[in-house]
């Protein structure tokens, strides 16, 4: 081998290392030898464009299309990075499965309207090789073009690695370029984004949908002949709920050119792509509009409009079927109509004299739907200054404080309302100020806390607060719980330091609803200055609630000591004691690290190691009882009654959800009485802040973090004798009905195809909360009913429409869970309680439907699968005193 030949191996072994290198990573100017659509050549392919929808997991039969055609591609003008690309899509033909198919599950052939539709070739104008624009021949039809830019978005790559920002079928993307060899590369799409497409969210961990997509584009080039060999594109989307990942639906969409002839074809003149393209549109007189690569959203128009579907559900909507699935079913529906409907036709459901008994949900349904439209059609029919609308004012401003779509417009015109209207009854403005409040919440969690009607509510209700005196304060306090803004805190601690204490309760109950990484190094010193009393005496509500927050947070060795110390002291404040001593407990058993801190802190002390010293009197509670518990999510049930004299001071039952690190309140009844020590016997003299307040009972409730108004059972001396006296209570009566959305999703995601995927999840629960008090004072003992009701249905659709065929696949999933809680007293001797908190069977249905269709066709197929799971009933046991308790009353 002379030198020459040896140089010659080298050289093109150098070359084509260049190569592979320029496909790699070399900078654009150096890809001279690579020429792709040379002007004058003519490419020939075979297109196959396939979409598949399936239930999340996609083990099951799939329902699908795929359309079949041939594609040229002639390069009629270029000069040097600037080309103009004139395609042709050759009688695309649609697929469908069938069974008549030779394979079982194979595709056949079927007429569609594809096979109709006007169809010329459009142009692709490429500028420095990449695609900037389409020109479309005018009139074609929305699926037409849609396909055409799936199509022409394959053409839309690089030949050098990298990352960069692209605009293609998919919408906006971070597109990756990688080589898998030579002649080889990948294009990977990732944070794909349409902000000109509808997007609903629910931003909670818990309640949110998840969303996961691949896209990715594989590229296969022959350059020798400077040509395109096959393009495969593949990419998936999974769309699931967070608090249950197994139910979910999927879809897939697939794209593959193969090449399958090449030719020559003859080019136009040009000194730039404008000229060039004078020339030819006066060549073929073809009219075309200019279009980017991203598709259209089809819309057929066929939907039933609100006041027909509230026509059609009436049955479903009156208040007997709250708590039921149906209720909620039909519910998900008119939200889903409702969102798109216009203010002339929502009036007309309002107006409507059949509608009157279902008024109460049609303000919780458009309280969900929260539009500009929607919100307008409401304030021409209820008038907040209005007593006798009390209830609908209510039940709208809830369902408009407890959605996760806030609409800040709607929150400034509430403000407004708010602020200048002072004939309004307080009961609503209570609500009103709550709702409010909650609003701006939830409006920060979807667009930081930066946005400016935060602020503007957070003043607002802070000046009430400054202005209000005496008992009006408190519905400010509580306001400002719903609120959630870490902002307050120097002022809420300012309160607890010089406020009445309880004011200084709600302060702490405000802080304690803030997530955990606010409370800095200032809350819990003021917390242990209140639990320890230090500065000054602290209402008993306040100390509790100090002590639950050491203990949330990591508590300090030297802190916890302290704490055991006076569980062990003499003071006789016995309700507090048993209080944190149960908390302690719960945590105990939650968490192994903080359960050998006690132990060892114990064991290390004399005084503590002893058993008595530790087993406080009194009858407070605190535990927490697993109900639900999956890989997705775990449920549990939280109940805390401080007790005083014997009843309830603060006592809550609540249902809390916790996926990972991420907790959730779902929903929370709390029970609260204030000024009833003279009513009870005292037992033992409680080393205790007396009440300040006159008698009160009542109940409070949260649903998803957001306070209503209390509820009072009774306020005042006289009111409480009359009925304790007359028995009103004692029938059961609903306390608090409502539909409530959980789930809220809606996003189009533009399929790589040219077709867009409509990916929709509603959850629902109706809600029913009923109770029953009954107190004799001749035998000294009360008997509390509380029942809870609930219909929860999650329907979570995937579907894509286009003029000539629909597939979709739903899945549902419901559930009607119930709880009872029973508590019963007995006060004639010394005060013994018996709670029990039952929850009977229920059954969890999970049904998965695919249907698909060929519009002006017969053709219709329809999967559906079903799949039941009984969840067998529990009485919980809740802890051994109250067993012990029980099984004394019921002897
Ligand atoms: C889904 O299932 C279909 C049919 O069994 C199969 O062809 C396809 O490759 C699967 N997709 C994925 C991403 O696993
Ligand atoms: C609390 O303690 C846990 C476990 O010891 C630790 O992982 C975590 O980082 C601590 N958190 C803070 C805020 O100190
Ligand atoms: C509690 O004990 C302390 C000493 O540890 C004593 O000074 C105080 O008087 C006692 N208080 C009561 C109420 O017994
Ligand atoms: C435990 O405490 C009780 C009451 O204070 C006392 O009588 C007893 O001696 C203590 N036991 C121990 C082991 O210290
Ligand atoms: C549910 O609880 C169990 C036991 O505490 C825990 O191991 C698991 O990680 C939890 N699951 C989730 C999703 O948080």
């Amino acid at each position: 081998m002379n030198p020459n030949s040896i140089l010659y191996i080298f050289l093109s072994w150098l070359l084509s290392m260049c190569y592979g290198f320029v496909l790699l990573s070399s900078a654009a100017g150096q890809i001279s030898d690579l020429n792709l659509f040379e002007a004058g050549s003519s490419s020939t392919y075979k297109l196959q464009s396939e979409v598949l929808i399936n239930e999340k997991d996609n083990s099951s039969k799939n329902v699908g299309f795929y359309v079949v055609a041939e594609v040229t591609v002639n390069s009629i003008w270029g000069k040097g990075k600037d080309k103009i690309l004139q395609i042709e899509l050759t009688q695309p033909l649609l697929h469908i499965k069938s069974r008549k198919a030779p394979s079982p599950d194979g595709f056949v052939p079927h007429k569609s309207n594809l096979d109709k539709m006007q169809n010329k070739p459009f142009l692709v104008i490429l500028k420095n090789n990449k695609v900037d624009r389409l020109l479309m021949p005018k009139n074609e039809p929305l699926s037409m073009v849609n396909l055409k830019k799936g199509l022409a978005s394959l053409l839309q790559f690089q030949i050098y690695e990298g990352e960069t920002k692209e605009i293609d079928s998919s919408g906006e993307c971070l597109a990756q370029y990688t080589a898998n060899s030579d002649d080889m590369f990948t294009k990977t799409k990732s944070n794909c984004v349409s902000i000109d497409l509808p997007y609903t969210y629910n931003p909670d961990d818990i309640l949110k949908t998840m969303v996961q997509s691949s896209r990715i584009s594989e590229y296969h080039l022959d350059l020798h002949k400077n040509v395109i060999k096959s393009i495969k594109s593949k990419e998936s989307h999974k769309m699931f709920l967070s608090v249950k990942e197994d139910i979910g639906n999927f879809v897939e969409a697939d794209q593959h050119l193969i090449l399958i002839r090449e030719g020559q074809i003859s080019t136009i003149e040009g000194q730039n792509i404008e000229e060039a393209l004078e020339k030819l549109i006066s060549l073929h007189s073809i009219v075309y509009t200019q279009e980017s690569l991203m598709s259209d959203r089809e819309t057929d128009g066929e939907d039933a409009t609100f006041s027909d579907l509230v026509n059609e559900l009436r049955d479903n909507l009156k208040s007997e079927a709250i708590g039921t699935l149906k209720s909620a079913r039909s519910f998900i529906k008119l939200i889903n109509i409702g969102r798109t409907s216009n203010k002339k036709d929502i009036q007309k459901a309002l107006a409507s004299k059949k509608n009157k008994d279902l008024l109460l949900q049609l303000y919780d349904i458009l309280g969900f739907i929260q539009s500009q439209d929607s919100h307008e059609a409401v304030m021409k029919n209820l008038i907040f200054d209005d007593e006798k609308m009390l209830d609908f004012s209510e039940r709208y401003l809830w369902a408009l404080s407890i959605c996760s779509k806030p609409n800040p417009d709607i929150i400034m015109d509430l403000l407004k309302r708010f602020q200048k209207n002072n004939n309004i009854p307080e009961k609503i403005k209570e609500t009103m100020i709550l709702s409010i409040a909650s609003m701006a919440y939830r409006l920060s969690q979807l667009h930081g806390n930066k946005v400016k009607v935060l602020k503007d509510v957070e003043e607002a209700i802070i000046n009430n607060l400054d202005y209000a005196k005496g008992e009006e304060k408190y519905q400010f306090f509580r306001a400002l719980k719903n609120l959630k803004s870490p902002n307050t805190i120097p002022k809420l601690l300012d309160v607890i330091e010089k406020g009445t204490p309880k004011e200084g309760v709600l302060s702490w109950k405000i802080i304690k609803s803030l997530p955990k990484e606010y409370w800095g190094e200032n809350v819990l010193k003021t917390a242990k200055k209140t639990f320890f009393q230090l500065n000054k005496r602290h209402d008993s509500s306040s100390r509790t609630i100090a002590a639950e927050l050491m203990l949330e947070t990591n508590i300090t060795e030297q802190n916890l000591k302290g704490m055991l110390h006076y569980l062990g002291s003499n003071d006789t404040a016995f309700e507090i004691k048993q209080y944190v001593y149960q908390n302690i407990r719960m945590k105990a058993d939650e968490c192994p690290i903080f359960k050998r801190m006690v132990l060892n802190i114990i064991k290390s002390d004399r005084f503590l190691n002893n058993y008595s010293t530790l087993a406080p009197r009194g009858m407070s509670t605190a535990l927490s009882r697993n109900f639900l518990s999956s890989d997705s999510s775990n449920g549990s049930l939280v109940s805390l009654q401080e007790l005083k004299s014997g009843i309830v001071k603060r006592g809550s039952v609540n249902i809390v959800m916790e996926k990972n690190d991420a907790i959730k309140e779902i929903f929370s009844l709390g029970l609260f009485s204030g000024g009833l020590s003279s009513f009870m016997s005292s037992n033992g003299n409680e080393n205790e802040l007396e009440d300040e307040e006159s008698a009160n009972a009542g109940m409070e409730l949260s649903v998803l973090g957001t306070q209503l108004r209390p509820f009072l059972f009774f306020s005042g001396q006289g009111e409480l004798m009359g009925h304790v006296w007359s028995g009103t209570a004692s029938e059961k009566t609903p306390a608090y009905q409502a539909n409530t959305l959980l789930q809220d999703h809606l996003e189009y995601i533009r399929l790589g195809n040219g077709l867009i995927a409509e990916l929709n999840v509603k959850g629902a629960l109706s809600f029913d909360l009923s109770g029953s008090v009954k107190i004799s004072i001749f035998y000294s003992t009360a008997e509390s009913l509380v029942e809870k009701a609930a219909g929860i249905a999650v329907i979570g659709t995937t579907k894509i429409d286009t003029s000539f065929v629909k597939s979709q696949v739903e899945f549902s999933a419901s559930i009607e869970p119930k709880l009872i809680l029973n508590s019963d007293l007995d006060f004639s001797g010394k005060p013994t309680a018996c709670m029990r908190l039952t929850q009977p069977d229920s059954l969890l249905t999970h049904n998965i439907f695919k249907i698909e269709r060929i519009p002006g066709s017969k053709h219709k197929l329809r999967i559906a699968k079903y799949k039941k799971t009984n969840i067998p009933g529990v009485t919980y046991s809740l802890n051994r005193k109250n067993n012990e308790m029980c099984s004394a009353m019921f002897k």
